[in-house]
């Protein structure tokens, strides 16, 4: 089976997951706009072999289909909870395992999730840095939501619904202009 074009990963340790389902719902949107596959995936998703690894050779089957999966992906949407005013340990330890080179010019869209307003620019200080390191093409819009902005773990807020639809357009015309992106990253 080919791997997904619109893949997203989330830093979620526990389902229900707010983060998730953002993730998952600006997957959708992007898949449903483009007519392209889409998976969305979470740490729980990665299972118990992503803790103890030290390369990416040790993650089991499971996994390393996971990071495939992540690294084949013509859109990526990343996302975590912000935990201590941070990503998840575990999300950046997905990362860690990755190739320095091999995110390269990839279109990464940002978001997370918080309990408050207060670390609304984890996204700019924590997840940018990160994508900028791997030379990624994280998009100008990332995207912040707090638990007020979800009810019953669904997004509600028409604030940052709007705020997602504006990354969304962003991609639209990074896919427009596919070639002109896979060469940047050459
Ligand atoms: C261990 C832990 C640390 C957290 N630290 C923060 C924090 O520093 N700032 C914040 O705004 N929210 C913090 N939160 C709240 C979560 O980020 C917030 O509830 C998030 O939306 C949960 O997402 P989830 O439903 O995907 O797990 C923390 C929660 C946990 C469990």
């Amino acid at each position: 089976m080919s791997n997904p074009a619109i893949v997203g990963f989330s830093g979620n340790l526990t389902n229900p997951s707010k983060t998730r389902a953002f993730v998952d719902l600006i997957v959708q949107d992007i898949a449903n706009r483009h007519g392209l596959s889409s998976r969305t995936y979470d740490i729980d998703d990665v299972g118990p072999s992503l803790g103890a690894a030290k390369w990416a050779r040790d993650l089991d089957a499971r996994a390393q289909a996971i990071l495939s999966d992540v690294l084949a992906a013509d859109v990526l949407v990343v996302g975590s909870p912000t935990y201590k005013g941070s990503y998840t340990g575990l999300f950046k330890h997905f990362f860690d395992l990755i190739d320095p080179t091999a995110l390269k010019g990839k279109p990464v869209l940002l978001t997370a999730t918080g309990g408050g307003e207060r670390h609304a620019l984890i996204v700019e200080h924590q997840l940018r840095p990160l994508f900028g390191f791997f030379e990624a093409f994280a998009l100008p819009t990332a995207v912040y939501a707090t638990d007020k902005d979800f009810t019953d773990g669904v997004l509600r807020s028409e604030l940052i619904q709007k705020r997602a639809a504006q990354a969304v357009d962003e991609i639209a015309v990074l896919l427009a202009n596919k070639s002109g992106v896979r060469m940047a990253a050459e």
